[in-house]
């Protein structure tokens, strides 16, 4: 079969990636920076700075101000601390600090070097806004489930809104990393394990972070992290070891990263882990010649915390001055809480290990991104105490929460129409997350807080619903007479609701887990409270995809709701009592049991697939398990009865420069209205490259009333058909393809087959 390869500067074209990113004005000012057309009063500070000074820009400390929840993922600190931190700040000794705490800080730390710092460069304020700032949204993987960019892109802007009032002018965030193992703690702050929601939810992030004018009061830089293939970690074990194929890095894990670069992102943060053989903190090959020399990325490049410094503990650098020097010539612009560059980045140039035309390089880089966002206009721009306070969760904020929460709520079962409840059932709502202040806002937040969340039984009370709770065990133990309590209020009520799962500390960073299962002493609730026969609807709580086994994965109903932010309890409500239908879909795939992880639903054929029917001998299935999902990628549940009918084509061949439209006919057949996340998927029949069963190529979420009958139609172009060739190059061959338009990535949903031209 003949192959087409396309340029990459084409098929990044044709993927219209690009378009963005080039006429951004942020892009023009970061890559004035990194050449010789650099704004002239940056090349006169650097021609002014000392060594030390220029160290001091690439240098970046957690905040010493402590307090608050950011005194959990800071270094503790008293005040002491602080004024040594702006003693440092005013002799030129750091850049900035993050996850400090708020414009009461930054005021501190700011007027100090506007007035006692010989060359007057301001600091820049950083913070990890992950998934909201003091109004918390859904953790970023659950608010994937709603399929709608355009949300993520709404609440990140929220979020900048917010977090840019109380001082700070960049997010860690987002984080676009792929997660196809949910071992992984880290699955939670990303977009799941498909490269289309990947890209699609890295982009709106990054445009809702940055608005329209980085330099507004209102608007932050993003960063993308973690570059690259943290989520590829053995065994799902957090920090670990990464060893793939540069072909499943490009076709998989860059892509997210591509696209938030081409809508605008200005940073990126290198990852902790290694990549075959080599940590990306000092991978030169990923850092610089493909970062900068194929993608042209003229942006900062940060260390993720004290990622230089572990390239001892990696045993890839003998000491400190080594590490500093391995990250910087690999192309780390700048180095994040080690103080390696400001210790040892001076000594290593003048010792000729270090060109200070590469230090010159970078802090331009630094200098161009603090311009950016509007830092030497005026350094006080996002810092005013009033307005902190002003734009803390505002109505409409709260309300957009609510949206968010309610939008990401998956339905994965609902046997007899248990739900909606009517709002007369007497409800027994039993489990460690029926109640309290814990595990409602999810766990990568520094500035939120629990207390401000609304618990389940407070939502359900609000929406007028009568509830009795019973916590009948605590998250990973058994509680005295717990269990009797708990059967005692099943027997006593209409319906149980039982909410089970995870603790919000049991994902995010290190947080991995070898059982993704519901911990035993709530599955043994679960078992109890399931033989009083009462009808079951599962709360999930969780930051990852769980197997759910026993009482859990039979019960009548199973909502899962992820860590939900600020008004969980609310918007859980809204959807138990059909005031608004159910509508996200599962950005990850459900599997049966932990053993199958990493489990994704893009994956190959193998040679000796396993047929649709009873497990055969000699194919590709585990011996006590299909190789599929319990609940599959974009599976999810609405209150209405939908049937996809009559897969329609313009065409049946694809010209090469042309289009093929694919459409289909969704019905509701029930009696509530529904909104349905309608899906494309491919698959390519044969190519140079082995190809996944399927691949996600389009989604569309569709209105339908009850009796409603719809036309969904999604266009194809070759594009939509690369993959990373032979060569390690996009490429497209033609011959034929499957495609799908179906509810689910191990659903039918309606099929037909096209072929690719090449003229
Ligand atoms: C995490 C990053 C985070 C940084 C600063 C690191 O441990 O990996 O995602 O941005 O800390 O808080």
């Amino acid at each position: 079969m003949p192959s087409s390869r396309l340029s990459r500067r084409s098929a990044i074209h044709a993927l219209g990636l690009a378009t963005a990113w080039s006429i951004s004005p942020l892009r023009a000012g970061l890559a004035a920076a990194a050449t010789r057309d650099t704004p002239d009063f940056i090349d006169a500070l650097v021609a002014r700075m000392t060594l030390e000074e220029k160290a001091g820009q690439l240098t970046l400390m957690a905040s010493a101000w402590g307090g608050d929840r950011a005194a959990g993922l800071n270094p503790p600190g008293g005040l002491s601390d602080f004024d040594k931190q702006i003693e440092d700040a005013v002799a030129g000794r750091l850049t900035g600090v993050f996850n400090g705490n708020g414009a009461a800080m930054a005021l501190r730390l700011q007027s100090a070097v506007m007035e006692r710092s010989r060359l007057k460069i301001p600091l820049i304020f950083a913070a990890d806004v992950i998934h909201g700032h003091r109004t918390i949204f859904p953790i970023p993987v659950g608010e994937v489930a709603s399929f709608e960019p355009e949300l993520a892109q709404r609440t990140a802007r929220a979020a900048a809104f917010e977090a840019a009032g109380a001082g700070i002018d960049w997010t860690f965030a987002p984080m676009v990393d792929i997660a196809r193992d949910q071992r992984w703690g880290r699955a939670m702050e990303g977009a799941g394990e498909d490269v289309l929601l990947g890209r699609l939810f890295a982009a709106a992030r990054v445009r809702g972070f940055q608005g329209d004018n980085l330099a507004a009061d209102d608007a932050m830089m993003a960063c993308a992290k973690h570059f690259a293939a943290y989520g590829a970690a053995e065994a799902g074990l957090d920090y670990s070891t990464a060893d793939l194929s540069e072909r499943t890095l490009r076709e998989i894990y860059l892509p997210p990263f591509h696209a938030a670069f081409a809508a605008g992102c200005g940073t990126t943060m290198a990852s902790f882990n290694e990549i075959a053989g080599v940590p990306s903190t000092a991978n030169h090959w990923l850092l610089t010649d493909l970062l900068r020399g194929e993608w042209h990325f003229p942006g900062v490049v940060v260390s993720d915390y004290t990622g230089d410094m572990e390239l001892i503990a990696h045993g890839v650098a003998r000491d400190g001055r080594d590490a500093a020097r391995l990250a910087f010539l690999a192309g780390v612009d700048m180095s994040m809480e080690s103080d390696l560059y400001r210790l040892h980045l001076p000594g290593l140039v003048r010792d000729g290990h270090v060109p200070e035309a590469a230090v010159d390089r970078s802090v331009r880089r630094v200098l161009a991104m603090k311009a950016m966002v509007g830092l030497f206009d005026n350094p006080l721009r996002r810092i005013d105490p009033a307005r902190e306070a002003a734009r803390s969760r505002r109505p409409e904020t709260m309300a957009l929460a609510r949206e968010a929460a309610r939008k990401s709520i998956v339905m994965v079962r609902n046997q007899g129409g248990v739900l909606p409840l009517p709002r007369a059932s007497r409800i027994a709502l039993i489990g460690p997350f029926a109640a309290g202040p814990h595990d409602i806002i999810g766990g990568w937040s520094v500035y939120g807080d629990d207390a401000q969340g609304v618990d389940l039984a407070t939502g359900l009370r609000a929406a007028g619903g009568h509830v009795t709770v019973v916590a009948g065990c605590a998250i990973d133990a058994p509680l005295p007479g717990g269990i009797a309590e708990a059967v005692a209020a099943a027997r006593a009520a209409d319906v149980v609701m039982l909410t089970v799962g995870e603790s919000q500390d049991w994902s995010g960073e290190a947080q991995s887990r070898a059982e993704i299962t519901v911990p035993q002493a709530q599955q043994q609730l679960a078992e109890a409270v399931a033989a009083t026969g009462k009808p079951i609807v599962v709360v999930l709580k969780n930051g990852r995809a769980l197997a759910l086994s026993g009482a859990v994965r039979n019960a009548a109903a199973i909502l899962v709701t992820w860590q939900l932010g600020s008004e969980s309890g609310h918007a859980i409500a809204e959807v138990v009592y059909g005031d608004h239908g159910p509508q996200g879909r599962l950005p990850v795939s459900f599997p049966y049991e932990s053993g199958q992880e990493p489990y994704h639903y893009d994956h190959k054929t193998t040679g000796r697939p396993q047929p649709p029917g009873p497990l055969q001998p000699y194919k590709a299935h585990y011996h006590d398990l299909p190789d599929a999902a319990l609940f599959a990628f974009g599976h999810g549940l609405t209150y209405g009865k939908i049937t996809y009918a009559d897969l329609t084509m313009d065409r049946t061949t694809m010209p090469w420069d042309g289009t093929i439209t694919v459409s289909a006919r969704l019905t509701n057949h029930g009696a509530r209205a529904a909104q349905e996340v309608a899906q494309l998927y491919i698959h390519d029949r044969v190519a140079s490259i082995t190809r996944p069963v399927r691949e996600l190529k389009a989604f569309a979420k569709v209105a339908l009333a009850a009796g409603e009958t719809r036309e969904v139609r999604f266009t194809l172009r070759r594009a939509d058909l690369l993959f990373i060739g032979l060569g390690l190059t996009p490429t497209v061959e033609p011959g034929q393809f499957d495609v799908w338009i179906a509810p689910s990535a191990q659903d039918d949903g309606v099929h037909g087959t096209f072929e690719l031209l090449q003229t």
